[in-house]
């Protein structure tokens, strides 16, 4: 395995969209940022200096940093923020990961404008498990806003609102044809006439689900998560916020350019705009202008398209799944309730006298002073958090839409739950009808989990577990958790450190939709956290 370094200078740049021009936080000048591109089983090392003007941290999406959670990145959990005019070099570990992944901000929502592909190819003996690919594609789906991400979330948060709708959306960084400024580009990809592209699809929009296609051709759907999954061809996929796609799509149409497409999927009761965002993939030595063809995305609330597309995902890999052999042989079962809800709002900006909030077994999760794993690496938890998060939701979710309890407000708190090394671990999680009830792309840190089951209605804990998937269910790091529905995914709890999770939907985590696993130490200096790193960030006012 190989050594590799990155240097990435973060700081102001402007860029011209929707006819503004709009200052954006990014890496290296450049929207989205760069591309670490390396192989299975490599140790990236990347410098990050701010230049910017207030503090920040980056995460290595679904990296998962084996012992090694100084690096992973979430701010307040595992780090304090790297301050204007300061660096920190993140140790990014890799292991079992293959094909593509990304890293982005972890603060507030600097994540809109702080992001790129981190793309993982086989290691220098191993091929892919399918004909290789002529050629490979980053396709990033983002939100765009004209102005800072940072503002957007720090006013509606004081004056608990809903953060305003983002004003289109593009594919990596082009928000195409449809929105009528003569300034905004569109998003090209050339292709060769019978040659095979891996597209390496990455949703780092803030709030939105997406589906994405591409006119007259088939999409072959070959990893999510960086996992491989067994093959299967769709004309549309369905990609939450946290999750990565790749994707063979062979190029034997008519020479021509065709549209691809996305817009997002949604069927909660405050669904975000419904905007189609173009790209155009085109065929070297065409001729004319691009092919009429209406782009066949399904609707903006078509569960079923969803669902039936999230249901064809299966692992490639059947045999070395040891937790999942025995249905009943885990060691705990977390059942999590995820709900909208709110919390009174009595200070001066507030424009009403309640704010949106949000919450996992009704605790709003509030970040704290000092980082989670400092004060537990420690052991110096006084104040900073306590380790009693509920295992059972209250009694008063009703998962199917009892609307009475609408108003009801979260408790606010830092509560993580604590796992024992090694631990055979199986959390439920369960949308609710609470606030606007849609569905949530719930995203764990340190781990890819297999989800085993997922369905409708109120989980049962006697008649569900029996239709699991315990043969070759995917291994994923962020789940699709439906609309009135659930999902209970399972891993082995082998990587001690403290791993946020929380709903993917930006809007959601910052209202408290997050929780704090802490997974102990085993016996061994092999299966304990590793030291900190040199140069760890200081905590404000510490
Ligand atoms: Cu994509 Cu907690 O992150
Ligand atoms: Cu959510």
């Amino acid at each position: 395995a190989d050594v590799h370094h990155y240097e990435f200078f973060v700081r102001e740049s402007n860029f011209t969209k929707l006819c503004n021009t709009t200052t954006l936080l990014v890496v290296n000048d450049s929207y989205p940022g760069p591309e670490i591109r390396v192989h299975r089983g490599d140790t990236v090392y990347v410098n990050v200096h701010n230049q910017g003007d207030y503090g920040f941290t980056i995460h290595w999406h679904g990296v998962k940093q084996p012992r090694n959670p100084w690096s992973d990145g979430p701010e307040f959990v595992t780090q304090c923020p790297i301050q204007p005019g300061t660096n920190f070099t993140y140790e990014v570990i890799l292991s079992d990961e293959i094909g593509t992944l990304w890293w982005h901000a972890h603060s507030d929502w600097t994540r809109g404008s702080v992001q790129g592909a981190f793309v993982i190819l086989p290691a220098e003996n191993e091929t892919y498990p399918f004909p290789t690919p002529d050629a490979d594609q980053t396709i990033i789906l983002q939100s765009w806003y004209n102005g800072d991400y940072k503002q957007i979330i720090d006013e509606a948060l004081a004056t608990g609102t809903s953060p305003r709708q983002p004003d289109a959306y593009a594919i990596s960084g082009h928000l195409g044809d449809t929105y009528g400024c003569p300034n905004d580009t569109i998003f090209r990809m050339q292709v060769d006439y019978e040659k095979t592209y891996l597209l390496r699809i990455i949703n780092a929009a803030m709030n939105e689900e997406k589906f994405f296609a591409i006119v007259n051709h088939n999409l072959t759907v070959v990893a999510q998560d960086a996992s491989y999954v067994q093959r299967f061809t769709s004309d549309y996929l369905l990609i939450s916020p946290g999750q990565t796609m790749d994707v063979l799509v062979y190029a034997n149409q008519n020479i021509g350019q065709y549209y691809m497409a996305t817009r997002p999927f949604s069927d909660s009761a405050a669904p975000p705009i419904d905007n189609i965002t173009t790209g155009v993939f085109y065929y070297t030595n065409s001729v004319g202008g691009l092919n009429a063809s209406l782009i066949t995305l399904p609707a903006i609330n078509d569960a079923n398209a969803s669902n039936n597309f999230v249901s064809q995902i299966r692992n490639a890999n059947v045999t070395q799944n040891p937790p999942l052999k025995v249905p009943t042989d885990i060691d705990r079962r977390v059942y999590i309730a995820i709900a909208t809800n709110n919390l009174p709002c009595n200070t001066s900006e507030c424009l009403n006298s309640v704010r949106f909030a949000a919450s996992l077994n009704n605790v709003s999760f509030l970040f704290p002073r000092i980082d989670i794993l400092q004060a537990y690496y420690n052991r110096s938890t006084n104040g900073v958090f306590t380790e009693d998060f509920p295992l059972e939701p209250p009694v008063f979710y009703d998962f199917t839409g009892n609307l009475t309890v609408l108003g009801r407000a979260a408790d606010e708190g830092t509560r993580a739950v604590v796992l024992n090394y090694g631990e055979a671990v199986e959390i439920v999680l369960q949308a609710t009808e609470l606030g606007a009830g849609g569905s949530h792309p719930i995203h764990l840190h340190g781990f890819s989990f297999y989800r085993v089951g997922t369905g409708f209605g109120n989980f049962n804990n006697v008649t569900d577990p029996s239709s699991y998937n315990l043969v070759d269910p995917p291994l994923i790091n962020t789940v699709h958790v439906p609309r009135r529905g659930w999902a209970a995914v399972r891993f082995f709890a082998n990587n001690p450190g403290v791993w946020f999770m929380h709903c993917h939907f930006e809007r959601h985590s910052s209202w408290g939709m997050d929780t704090v696993f802490i997974v102990r130490n085993g016996t061994t200096a092999e299966t304990s956290i590793l030291p900190p790193p040199p140069g760890m960030p200081r905590c404000p006012g510490t």
